[in-house]
């Protein structure tokens, strides 16, 4: 299990240097869909947590405060719902123009129903999207999304590795910003202020 954490930290370390690359890179300013040459987001279908079909297209003229992550996490998923739904009571009615998207890893156990129940503990605004595997696949390899299933030894159930950041897109789907895990409701609050105002 140490092993695995570890192996897990370092990938995630990885995953986090290859952004602060990205970030550092002269394209930053590019307020486009892309940092050079690596594209961030895109189309994806999903169902939500009422059992709807939607598309990226559902939620265009708004932004989408895009997270991925998963229901039986037991700790970093939690917190940064949380913190999402404190910085949308921060914004007010501005929130409204924020789509906050919380899409699973794990969509074999992460089902409507699942999905219905755990978004509800955290804000009505938010929602929660599931889809088939492929679909799930699709969509994190256009967010650029790390996960891999890890089994702690003897144990029956299994935990998600995942990266965590926050994605804001724009009105018309294309990339606007990345917010690191662990930022206060405050911070985030501010930066999504700034966009909004932008
Ligand atoms: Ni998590």
């Amino acid at each position: 299990m140490r092993v695995l954490r570890w192996a897990a930290c370092l990938a995630i370390a990885a995953i986090a240097m290859a952004w602060g690359v990205l970030w550092l890179a002269p394209s930053i300013g590019d307020k486009t869909a892309s940092f050079g040459a690596v594209s961030v987001g895109g189309p994806f279908g999903l169902t939500d947590h009422t059992g709807r079909h939607v598309t990226d297209a559902t939620y265009r003229g708004r932004l989408m405060l895009v997270y991925f992550g998963y229901t039986f996490c037991p700790d970093v998923c939690p917190t940064e719902l949380q913190t999402v739904a404190s910085a949308l009571d921060l914004l007010g009615p501005d929130a409204g123009r924020i789509v906050p998207l919380f899409i699973t890893v794990d969509p074999e156990r992460d089902t409507v129903p699942i999905l219905k129940d755990y978004v509800a503990l955290f804000d009505g605004r938010l929602i929660g999207l599931t889809g088939t595997d492929a679909e799930i696949a699709a969509v994190t390899k256009a967010y650029r999304v790390y996960y891999a299933k890890a089994t702690p030894k003897g144990s029956t159930a299994y935990l998600m590795d995942h990266s965590s950041f926050l994605y804001l897109m724009g009105p018309d789907g294309s990339f606007r910003a990345l917010f690191r895990q662990g930022m206060s409701a405050d911070d985030l609050a501010k930066g999504l202020r700034a966009r909004l105002a932008g």
